[in-house]
């Protein structure tokens, strides 16, 4: 059975060495990257846009996997697309035309994701489920790296997966927050196939390389 994929997310990163991250992850042997794009309205945190994605493009062949944490998103789907996102991941928190702009996402030539925060229900799942080739589900409230993974989404994941196998096409089920050795085995048993992790991978005291090699043991150990 393959494991899950890994997911390095730049937040975590040194900010002034972006393309060193992005080689690195890369020759770390992370099937994605994840870039955190946050507007300090959604989210209490600002930190990059399109540009990045854009600059870092060159220097990285991993599905570049552009998680959007902010308000009214459909403004910038087609920036982000042209710059690079193989993935773009939209709030349902965000959104008042949520199916709208996942099939926006797609029409502009990349694959639509939909994010969860902690304590919005699945249902609007049922819904969307057609549109959507990746459903994120948080694991800590956006806004920072760092954080606590929050025990009450094990049922969630284990929901959601449930739910996707519904779906006449295959959807990736993502986790996003407090991703590290303790946790990755669990995610990965609840239904998780794609691991984002920040802190457990570039804080590793062993480098990065070591982070992702731990991550993936972890998360498919016994
Ligand atoms: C949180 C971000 C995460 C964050 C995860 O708002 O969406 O991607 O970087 O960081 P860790 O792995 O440190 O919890
Ligand atoms: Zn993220």
């Amino acid at each position: 059975m393959s494991g899950p994929l890994i997911a390095p997310s730049l937040l975590s990163s040194d900010f002034g060495a972006f393309a060193e991250a992005a080689r690195a992850c890369q020759q770390a042997g992370a099937e994605f990257l994840h870039f955190d794009v946050m507007d300090g309205a959604f989210v209490p945190n600002i930190t990059f846009g399109p540009g990045v994605v854009k600059a870092l493009r060159p220097h990285s062949r991993a599905c570049f996997d552009v998680h959007l944490m902010i308000e009214r998103p459909e403004r910038w789907i087609e920036t982000f697309a042209e710059a690079g996102a193989d993935i773009i991941t939209v709030h349902a928190e965000a959104c008042i035309h949520l199916q709208r702009v996942l099939a926006q996402i797609r029409a502009a030539g990349a694959r639509a994701g939909l994010s969860l925060n902690p304590a919005t229900p699945l249902d609007i799942l049922d819904y969307v489920l057609d549109d959507l080739d990746l459903l994120l589900i948080m694991t800590v409230n956006p806004g920072f790296g760092g954080q606590s993974f929050i025990p009450a989404m094990l049922p969630k994941i284990a929901a959601a997966r449930d739910r996707l196998s519904a779906a006449a096409h295959s959807v990736f089920l993502e986790v996003d927050g407090g991703i590290g050795g303790a946790t990755a085995r669990e995610v990965v048993r609840a239904g998780a196939n794609v691991l984002v992790a920040g802190s457990s991978v570039f804080g590793h005291p062993g480098g990065l390389a070591a982070g992702v090699r731990a991550l993936r043991v972890a998360a498919e150990s016994d």
